[in-house]
């Protein structure tokens, strides 16, 4: 960069002629090759440093091209566990109750994988998630890099794929928390609409997030020793479909259940036209879940690029080539000047 302000210098005292002030441009231009690149990737670093206000305990991932191949890895560890053991419903609840405790007015709770402390594990409301708790540990020996949050998350969204459901986005970089919030964030199902409408206004969802996800009911079944409810909500409970809607819209039948809470979205007019489109819709169920499903496994963590899937993996490839494009301008701006000043001797 000195090499290119003494050539400019140099040139720009020739008093005949327009070069000063062209000479004076591509110095510019050249200081803003070199700069840019530099500056942005200063702030990259410094913002990925960065750590949420006022929480404290909590590892940060950094997500580079290993973390990203390691999510990869464990994804396909994932599908064959949730095959092999048939467990995709229990994986789907285990990343709900962890992401579904976050509160939006205080920033805390929500998908950090705090559910595997036994202070929450051991709430009433998450009565038999140990077991997925330990299937996601076989998964996490094989990939000690990666976050619990990430793998709740990731088994969750693995679960909804291989039962059939729509591909949902996932974006790696939680950060892990050992504070777990008081009992009590998670929704009772003997309350009604606006018992659920209090508790996902909480964690800043919506309406129709909240009738989409109750969709997740399409798969599983209640266990009286775990939540004193009986039964499947489906005839195919390992399939992912939208057969809970349907048959929310028939009414009681044989065998299946419906919980206080699936019955209230009936009631609420509000919920009542998305049970509707979605009986008799699948595509726009599907399309509607998946954007919800994303956004409860997002509650309080923001991806640090949406348009990557590597995230910030690329930082320094993205400085290899910024780099290379500097020194390529430079290379063609110093050539020309050289020639410019051996012509005007
Ligand atoms: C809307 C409020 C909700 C309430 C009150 C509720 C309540 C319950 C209850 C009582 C059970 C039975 C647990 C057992 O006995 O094993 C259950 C199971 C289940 N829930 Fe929910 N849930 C809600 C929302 C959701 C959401 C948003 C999802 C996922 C997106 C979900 C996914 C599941 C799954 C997959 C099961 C079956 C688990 C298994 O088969 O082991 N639930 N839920």
């Amino acid at each position: 960069m000195g090499l290119a302000f003494a050539v400019c210098d140099r040139q720009s005292v020739s008093p005949h002629s327009h070069r000063p002030i062209q000479t004076r441009a591509i110095g510019w231009s050249l200081v803003t090759f070199f700069l840019a690149p530099t500056i942005y990737l200063f702030c990259i670093r410094n913002q990925t440093e960065q750590e949420a206000p006022g929480v404290v305990a909590m590892a940060l991932p950094v997500v580079d091209t290993d973390y990203v191949k390691e999510i990869d890895k464990a994804r396909r560890d994932l599908r064959a566990l949730i095959a092999s053991k048939n467990c995709a419903p229990i994986m789907l609840r285990l990343a709900w109750h962890d992401a579904g405790t976050y509160d939006k007015s205080t920033n805390t709770g929500g998908p950090n994988g705090s559910i595997r402390n036994e202070e929450e594990y051991s709430h009433g409301s998450n009565n038999g998630l140990k077991i997925a708790l330990d299937f996601c540990e076989e998964v996490k020996s094989k990939h000690p890099k990666i976050t619990y949050a990430d793998l709740y998350q990731l088994a969750g969204v693995v679960a909804v794929e291989v039962t059939g459901g729509p591909t949902i986005d996932f974006f790696p970089g939680r950060k892990d928390s050992k504070v777990s919030p008081k009992e009590g964030r998670l929704p009772n199902a003997k309350e009604g609409a606006p018992h659920l409408k209090n508790i996902f206004y909480r964690m800043g969802l919506s309406n129709k997030d909240i009738v989409a996800l109750s969709g997740g009911h399409t798969l599983g079944r209640a266990h009286p020793e775990r939540s004193g409810f009986e039964g499947p909500w489906t005839v195919e409970p390992l399939k992912f479909d939208n057969s809970y809607f349907v048959e929310l819209l028939k009414g009681e039948s044989e065998g299946l259940l419906k919980l206080p809470t699936d019955k209230a979205l009936l009631d609420d007019p509000e919920f009542h036209r998305y049970v509707e489109l979605y009986a008799k819709d699948e595509d726009a169920f599907f399309r509607d879940y998946a954007e919800s499903h994303k956004k409860l496994s997002e509650l309080g963590f923001t991806p640090r690029s949406s348009a990557s899937k590597a995230i910030t993996t690329d930082t320094k490839t993205l400085a290899q080539s910024a780099f290379g494009v500097a020194v390529a301008a430079a290379v063609v701006v110093l050539s020309y000047l050289y020639e410019v000043r051996k012509r005007a001797k």
